[in-house]
């Protein structure tokens, strides 16, 4: 059994088994913990130390490789070439901040709150697609497509048809390339491929007619006053940069809630007997069946954290679902309706926290609410067949499910 505390790889088979306990251990015996793997990193794990990293970007910088002035730079751990810069996630302020600026108003409550309809429109009609079969495989026939839809539909204004091709190079990107012991790598040809695509969106889109007023247009119009020009290459970055964002997050946490519910029916039939929003589950399913493992910084001078000495230039990983598990914050960490305060930090914290948040929230609110009124007695019919991919995102890949019709159950 590897040593955790002294040689984390999160691309060990062994830790997509027993993540949460190897995390448990390094946040009691080993808060800053070591890797070797490829170039090494430290590995951050309680939540005072996650909310830390993710606050100092002064210290530790996001900044993309090429533009980082401490090693080669971006959250990317052991980011194998080719990989574009993802914007404006790998930067930091103050140009960070402004495309933060030209990026914050398309996703504000008050902008995302009047799409709830429109979401759960699409709900319903990804439901009515396989609720006669009476099986699904969740992933594929609702999770994809509902994160795909809300994106291309409601958010970018994509053409519906460019959506399989873009979450399949995601799939591959993230997941892609499986090593000979089974662990995976990131597949630098799959970002490459949304890169391109998002590169000639947003040189076709000035000639074309499809944005207005929308998220690609500000996009497309972005300047900075004081600064040098901002080039097409950075635009398709960050268009390339929100359609990662928005996809396998969204389409992991929902089928992970939706798991979590076909194994615990009296949960479930609570939530059942109770129509209408359930704010404190949705918060506690973000805060745990999100995908995000860990993100990485580098540290901008010598610095320690819980006394570790941490040297100008090293990687800093820092374990975001860790801190969601962390004792010291939220006591049990195990899902629970009553808690008083959920301070999670799946969403993220500092500069970077998450630019499509209330997005995030309102599709799980919505999209779960109609699974639980369309869906009952949820069954997971081939526990083998359950795929999930764990790297520095933790994927489920496949999800095959059973249920009743509850509108049929209704009529009878
Ligand atoms: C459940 C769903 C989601 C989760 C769990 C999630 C999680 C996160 C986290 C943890 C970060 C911070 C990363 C860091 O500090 O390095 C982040 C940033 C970001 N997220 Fe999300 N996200 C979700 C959905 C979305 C959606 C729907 C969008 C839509 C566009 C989005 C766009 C972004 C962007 C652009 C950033 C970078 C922000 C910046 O650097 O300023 N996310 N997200």
């Amino acid at each position: 059994m590897r040593d955790y505390r002294q040689d984390f790889d999160f691309n060990d088979p062994s830790f997509a088994e027993g993540y949460l306990e190897i995390l448990s251990d390094l946040r009691e015996n080993c808060p800053v913990a070591r890797s070797n793997a490829g170039e090494g990193y430290w590995v951050v794990t309680r939540y005072d130390d996650v909310a830390r990293v993710s606050r100092e970007w002064e210290t530790f910088s996001s900044a993309w490789p090429g533009e980082a002035g401490v090693g080669p730079g971006g959250f990317i751990i052991n980011r194998p070439e080719g990989i574009e810069p993802m914007l404006p996630i790998e930067m930091d302020p103050p140009r960070h901040r402004e495309w933060r600026a030209t990026l914050n108003p398309h996703f504000t409550l008050a902008q995302i709150r009047p799409l709830e309809e429109q979401i759960k429109t699409i709900s319903h009609e990804i439901v009515d697609g396989f609720i006669d079969q009476g099986t699904c495989e969740f992933v594929r026939e609702f999770g994809a497509p509902f994160a795909e839809r809300i994106m291309s539909e409601a958010i970018l204004n994509l053409p519906a048809a460019d959506m399989p091709h873009l979450r399949d190079a995601i799939t591959r990107a993230i997941f892609g390339t499986v090593l000979p012991d089974g662990s995976r790598e990131f597949d630098p040809a799959g970002f490459t491929d949304v890169y391109e695509y998002a590169y000639d969106h947003i040189k076709s889109s000035r000639a074309s007619d499809l944005h207005h007023g929308d998220v690609v247009s500000a996009i497309l119009d972005m300047t900075i006053d004081d600064g040098p020009p901002v080039t097409d290459e950075e635009r398709a970055r960050v268009l390339y940069t929100l359609i990662f964002a928005g996809l396998d997050t969204t389409t992991s946490t929902i089928a992970g809630t939706i798991k979590y519910l076909a194994e615990n029916p009296e949960l479930h039939a609570q939530l059942l007997s109770s129509p209408g929003d359930h704010p404190e589950f949705i918060e506690e399913a973000i805060r745990l069946f999100n995908p995000g493992v860990c993100m990485a910084r580098y540290a901008t001078k010598d610095t320690e954290i819980a006394g570790q000495p941490i040297k100008k230039g090293d990687q800093v990983a820092f374990f975001h679902v860790s801190a969601n598990h962390d004792p010291a914050e939220f006591g049990d960490p195990a899902l629970d309706l009553e808690r008083s305060s959920n301070r999670h930090l799946a969403l993220g914290f500092g500069v970077h926290r998450c630019l499509g948040n209330h997005q995030a929230r309102l599709s799980l609110t919505v999209g779960v609410s109609v699974l639980l009124e369309r869906l009952g007695s949820l069954k997971i019919t081939a526990p083998d067949e359950v795929e999930i991919a764990t790297n520095q995102r933790r994927q489920i890949l496949s999800l095959p499910l059973s249920f009743v019709s509850l509108r049929d159950e209704t009529k009878q």
